[in-house]
């Protein structure tokens, strides 16, 4: 069962005086990715055929991961009354879809499958949390802590499967890793490019990944503050087998930190 309602949100106290203009952009495109989800679990039933706990599971996780997009799409109308959820929606559907008819999982193992979704919940449960700080619209904030808590969530459920996984299906600490750092590589792919891309310019714009990559990463890592990092590369490291809080992992967030702060810079002055 889902853990909220859409219409159990306050949509009422939305305030157009407290929307930062910068934000939007962002909204929309997370709307799309997110709305996306049902996609994902097709593919998830077809990995998973076989354990019918684990495709009962993430049927549920879809049908969250959906009203996230709706959620988010609702709210960018509500802060640009131009823009038409549905019509980027049915845009983005027509140029992107996930390769839905696998038999196994692309990552190699059902256990690297999991990694991979422990990956995700990890960037979107710090990246809506950095969202709901960032902002001073109360809709918004509410919204995006809503949705972090539902992240949070999901990892945990991929998490609990990928432990049973890891009982039958021995993938060493180096495998994990790169199973890890190759999903997390990917969010940089087509996907959210042309998400945002399809959220925010009009269909007389060419679509160029490389551009809409940097846009929609700079408006991002933005929002983030070290403690996200920080909490972040503690899911990464539990979810690899390594110990979440330890000198290891402060030091890959210190690093990660320094990464992103680098990236941030070199995009403004790009822009
Ligand atoms: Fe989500
Ligand atoms: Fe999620």
């Amino acid at each position: 069962m889902k853990h909220w309602r859409l219409e159990q949100l306050p949509w009422d106290g939305f305030d157009p005086g407290q929307v930062d203009p910068a934000l939007i952009p962002l909204v929309k495109a997370a709307a799309m990715v997110e709305r996306n989800g049902g996609d994902y679990a097709i593919y998830l039933s077809r990995v998973f055929h076989d354990d019918p706990d684990f495709c009962a599971a993430a049927a549920y996780w879809a049908e969250e991961e959906i009203q996230h997009g709706e959620a988010l799409g609702r709210w960018a109308m509500l802060a640009d009354p131009d823009w038409d959820f549905a019509v980027a929606f049915a845009r983005y559907r027509a140029g992107y879809q996930v390769p839905v008819d696998a038999t196994a999982s692309i990552r190699g193992s059902r256990a690297g499958e999991l990694i991979a979704r422990c990956m995700v919940e990890t960037g979107t449960s710090s990246y809506y949390t950095a969202l709901a700080e960032n902002t001073a619209e109360p809709l918004l904030r509410r919204i995006c802590t809503q949705i972090a808590a539902d992240e949070f969530r999901h990892y945990k459920l991929f998490y609990d499967h990928l432990r049973r996984y890891l009982g039958r299906e021995q993938i060493g600490l180096f495998r994990r890793l790169r199973i890890a750092a190759g999903r997390v590589g990917e969010s940089e792919d087509e996907e959210l490019a042309f998400a945002w891309h399809c959220g925010n310019q009009p269909e007389t714009v060419r679509f160029d990944r490389a551009r809409c990559t940097a846009s929609y990463l700079a408006g991002a890592m933005g929002c983030y503050r070290f403690r996200h990092v920080q909490r972040g590369m503690g899911m990464v490291f539990k979810a690899v087998g390594l110990k979440p809080r330890g000198r290891l992992s402060s030091l890959a967030a210190r690093l990660a930190w320094q990464g992103l702060r680098w990236r941030r810079a070199r995009l403004a002055r790009a822009a």
